[in-house]
């Protein structure tokens, strides 16, 4: 088969979750434009059943799901309607996060218990639930967001507990790729610099100013710059490739 044939996703399918918007939104209609069927899965239910219908566009087949992922039950659910519906699930991006910073030495048990709940338990609950469906198929790929957060402490913003889960997210990846290699399921993550999506549409001038100064390219990420890491992570193409922190930062992470 050829190298490109190899990108294909043509066949297989797909659950994104944090996808009705930004960087989930990119991810997805990545996927279904290399030929998966994609089931779009967010909290916000609404923004779940857009996305759908629009990648329903792209000629693949799309579900719309609402689930709080950091309800075991529900990441269950939306995994079976998938199975249900299409007989099988290839590939889970866990993406689905968010942001609540404040200075350590004031951040509150509520914020750092918020951020731990969506950005690392709910990662691993994705990751047992669709593991449970991809190793009795011996196939299946995982991609994890983290952030270059795990890697360096950003600035100017404080938020020791997002830089803490996102820094678990690449452990589990790892630990999750070692437990499953030989079982044929493939578990890597990507790590975003900063990338403008409404997650980030909220700092000021003055932040985004560091950042920029702080990035070697000179930009900020777009959701795109993202999608060909997807695309390589779901496919064949990246086959031999599992436990992978692959950081798309502009060089950030460099200085
Ligand atoms: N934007 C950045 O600069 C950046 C950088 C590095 C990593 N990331 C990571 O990328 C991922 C996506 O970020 P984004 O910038 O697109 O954020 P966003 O806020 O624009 O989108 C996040 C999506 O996740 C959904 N979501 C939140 N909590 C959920 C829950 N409990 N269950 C289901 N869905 C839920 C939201 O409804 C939203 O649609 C996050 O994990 C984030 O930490 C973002």
């Amino acid at each position: 088969m050829g190298v490109l044939d190899r990108f294909s996703l043509q066949g297989r399918t797909a659950l994104v979750t944090g996808a009705g918007r930004g960087i989930g939104y990119a991810l997805a209609q990545a996927l279904a434009e290399a030929g998966a069927d994609v089931a779009c899965v967010d909290i916000d239910g609404d923004s779940a059943r857009r996305a759908a219908e629009e990648l329903a566009r792209q000629g693949v087949r799309t579900l719309g799901l609402q689930a709080d992922v950091t309800r075991k039950d529900e990441v269950i659910a939306a995994v079976s309607t998938v199975v249900n519906a299409w007989g099988r699930l290839d590939i889970g991006v866990n993406n689905a996060g968010i942001a609540r910073g404040g200075k350590a030495e004031d951040l509150s048990e509520e914020a750092w218990d918020a951020v731990l709940e969506v950005n690392l338990k709910a990662v691993f609950l994705c990751c047992q639930a669709e593991a449970h469906v991809m190793l009795p198929q011996g196939y299946g790929k995982i991609i994890n967001t983290a952030s270059m957060s795990a890697t360096i402490v950003n600035r100017p913003q404080c938020q020791a507990n997002y830089n803490a889960a996102k820094a678990g997210v690449v452990q589990l990846t790892r630990s999750c790729a070692a437990e499953w290699a030989s079982r044929g399921v493939r578990v890597n993550c990507i790590s975003p610099g900063h990338t403008v999506t409404p997650m980030t549409a909220n700092m000021g001038d003055d932040v985004r100013a560091i950042w920029l100064s702080n990035t070697p390219m000179g930009r900020l990420g777009d959701p795109s710059d993202l999608q060909g890491a997807v695309v390589y992570l779901a496919s064949e193409a990246s086959d031999y490739v599992t436990g992978h922190d692959l950081i798309i930062d502009g060089g950030y992470v460099l200085w």
